[in-house]
């Protein structure tokens, strides 16, 4: 990789390879930070918030409310056996769910989402994998 000067004593190039090892790790660290500290910060903070709200109106909001509040004994499942959408503030449990459910749940839709994890269960929740795209979501 490196052209080094010929004839240097054996000890001699293994120190400048460490030299030129440990100068390449630190430019690479030093690159690299600035966006994992970015992550590390909150891992949503590079979406759009603006896009997302007014996806959320003409989506979600028809079920889970304009101001996330859900709908009325989101508790308690209908005759049908299917559960009302709950509300997305602080007074849910969506918030103690991670990223990842959160998208899957929106993109597959709870139904299928159960299903895939061997769970035959009904639910409310339509998934989005046609109308919106994984980016929206
Ligand atoms: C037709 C009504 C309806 C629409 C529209 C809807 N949802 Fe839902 N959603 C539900 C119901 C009902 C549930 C309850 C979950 C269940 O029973 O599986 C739910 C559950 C969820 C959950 C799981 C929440 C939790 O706390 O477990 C997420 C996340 C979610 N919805 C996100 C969305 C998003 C994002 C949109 C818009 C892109 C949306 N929903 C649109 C009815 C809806």
């Amino acid at each position: 990789m490196f052209k080094l000067p010929r004839g240097l004593p054996d000890q001699e190039t293994e120190l400048t390879m460490r030299k030129l090892t440990a100068l390449l790790l630190a430019i690479i660290l030093t690159l690299s930070m600035p966006t994992h500290d970015l992550q590390a910060a909150h891992e949503l903070e590079v979406r759009d918030i603006v896009a997302g709200a007014s996806l959320y109106r003409e989506n979600c909001a028809s079920c889970h409310g304009a101001n996330l509040e859900g709908q009325p004994n989101w508790r308690t499942p209908n005759q049908e056996g299917v559960l009302p959408a709950p509300p997305h503030d602080e007074t849910g449990h969506t918030w103690h769910h991670d990223n990842q459910l959160l998208f899957d749940y929106t993109k597959m839709g709870g139904q299928a989402l159960f299903a895939s994890r061997g769970m035959d269960l009904k639910s409310g929740m339509p998934g989005f994998s046609v109308s919106l795209s994984d980016d929206e979501i």
